[in-house]
Order: structure tokens, then C-alpha cells, then sequence
């Protein structure tokens, strides 16, 4: 099957075929995520929440991303890999996003990156697209920006608002970017967005009408109990499952019925 590239989102979007995009951290659920036909996968920051524990996705580091950007490489073979640039890697100036973007695409062998935020970076974006890196972009709520923000709350309520996001979204494809994560706005918003700009939008917590959605795997899976946002949708509910079979193997050894014959030398 062909290999999905930055261009075949754009057509998808041309041709009304919704985008399918999940996180991805490593080899294992990689190849699960090839094997059910997702197009996109995301080495989100969200691994610091979902795979390294910590409170925000605040603390994770470009090498993080690295890391985990070279098992997802390893185990895939058609979807596009993008990669989150995260807290601090690119706020500082242009030379730095460039610098770490750069690393993040040929040390870790993403084919994009995505940074959060709007006009702000518009700058950073371009001289991004120009170094010849794509960028997705990142509005409504910006986990990074979660201390400016006073929590995890959907944005874009009031009409000054809903105008404001959908004119950050505008700049954000002149300044080049490949396709735009619209996260926690009401469905309302992100309709007129996507009806606004000419590239593909990705929602999550952002209803329907986007060009496609995005959720974390984890979650999605059931695999992150921490907490659920309204918008998160269990598919499976893997962690129980994989309870029971922990159990059953504890049971089991306890009892000496495991290893029996069939398992042993
Ligand atoms: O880090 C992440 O997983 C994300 C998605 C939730 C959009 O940014």
C-alpha cells in the first residue's frame, strides 16, 4: 500500500475522505496501528503523561521525543510520522526550533513535526518550512501553555474568542503548515475553521466536522486510567484485561500449574 505523505492528507481533505491520526510510542502498538490502516501517528508529548508518568506533558524532553520517535520508525511502515515538538524546544528563537526540529526528523526519523501554538509562531513556522521540515500546527487548548491557561479547559466559548482561533488558524496556513490539530473548541468553531483554511484539520475534543481526529492511544484503548476527558471515546478496555491475565499468571505460578508440560523443556 502506498506510503502516506504530508500531500495525501492535503488530498484527502480535497476529496472529503476523513483523516485517521492515533499517538504512537513505540515499535509494538506501531505495527498495530499500520495493521488497522491509521494514516497518521503521533509521537505526542502525551508519552509524558501516558508513558512516563509524569503530572503534564511539561517536562518531556527532545531527546524523549527521540527516543520514542525511533521505535515508532522501526515498527512502521505507511502511516505518516510526526513528531511533537515539545515544552521549550522552539519557544526560545528560530535557531533553536531549527536546530531541534532538525534532530528530531533525522535522528529520530520523523517525517513532520507539530508545534503548538498561534500567531506567535507564525515566524518559527515559516523559517521551519523553509529549513524544509513540515509542521502541523496546534490551537484551542495547548497543553503546553497549561499554567497560562488554569487548566485543562475548552477554549474558544465566546464569539471574540471563536474569531480569534479561527484568524490564528488562517496565519498559521499562510506561515506553511501542513495540516492544523484543533483541540478542545466547540464543534461549532471548528467547523468554521475548517471551512476557513484550505489544509486539513485534526480534531480532538473538537466534534465531527473536522478533516479528521486524533485521540491518544491510551486512552482510547483504556490503557490510561488516570482520569478520561469527556471527549475520549474506550474503544477496549485493555487495562482490565490485562489485569486478569497478570492474575491468572500469578495464580498459576503460585499453584505450580504453570510451567506444565507444554511450556517446558
Ligand atoms: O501530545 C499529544 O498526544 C497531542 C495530541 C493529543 C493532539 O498533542
Amino acid at each position: 500500500m502506498e506510503k502516506i505523505t504530508t500531500v495525501t492528507l492535503r488530498q484527502m481533505k480535497e476529496r472529503g475522505e476523513k483523516i485517521v491520526m492515533l499517538t504512537g510510542y513505540d515499535f509494538s502498538m506501531t505495527k498495530l496501528l499500520n495493521e488497522a490502516g491509521v494514516e497518521a501517528i503521533l509521537v505526542g508529548d502525551s508519552l509524558g503523561m501516558v508513558k512516563l508518568g509524569y503530572e503534564t506533558t511539561l517536562p518531556v524532553t527532545v531527546d524523549d521525543i527521540i527516543y520514542h520517535c525511533k521505535a515508532v520508525k522501526r515498527g512502521n511502515s505507511r502511516s505518516l510520522i510526526i513528531a511533537d515538538m515539545p515544552f521549550m524546544s522552539y519557544e526560545a528563537g528560530v535557531d533553536e526550533a531549527i536546530a531541534n526540529a532538525g534532530k528530531v526528523i533525522k535522528e529520530g526519523g520523523a517525517e513532520a513535526v507539530k508545534i503548538e501554538g498561534g500567531r506567535e509562531m507564525a515566524a518559527k513556522i515559516q523559517a521551519l518550512v523553509a529549513a524544509k521540515i513540515p509542521v502541523m500546527g496546534h490551537i484551542g487548548l495547548t497543553p503546553q501553555s497549561i499554567n497560562q491557561l488554569g487548566g485543562y479547559k475548552v477554549q474558544g466559548r465566546s464569539l471574540d474568542e471563536a474569531r480569534r482561533l479561527v484568524d490564528e488558524a488562517r496565519v498559521l496556513e499562510a506561515a506553511g503548515v501542513f495540516a492544523i490539530v484543533l483541540e478542545c473548541i466547540p464543534a461549532a468553531v471548528a467547523v468554521e475553521i475548517t471551512k476557513a483554511v484550505s489544509v486539513p484539520t485534526i480534531g480532538i475534543g473538537a466534534g465531527g466536522g473536522c478533516d479528521g481526529q486524533i485521540l491518544v492511544t491510551d486512552d482510547m484503548l483504556g490503557l490510561y486510567g488516570e482520569f478520561k476527558p469527556k471527549f475520549v471515546k474506550r474503544y477496549a478496555d485493555l487495562r482490565s484485561q490485562i489485569v486478569d491475565a497478570i492474575r491468572l499468571y500469578k495464580k498459576e505460578v503460585k499453584e505450580a500449574a504453570f510451567p506444565s508440560d507444554e511450556h517446558t523443556y
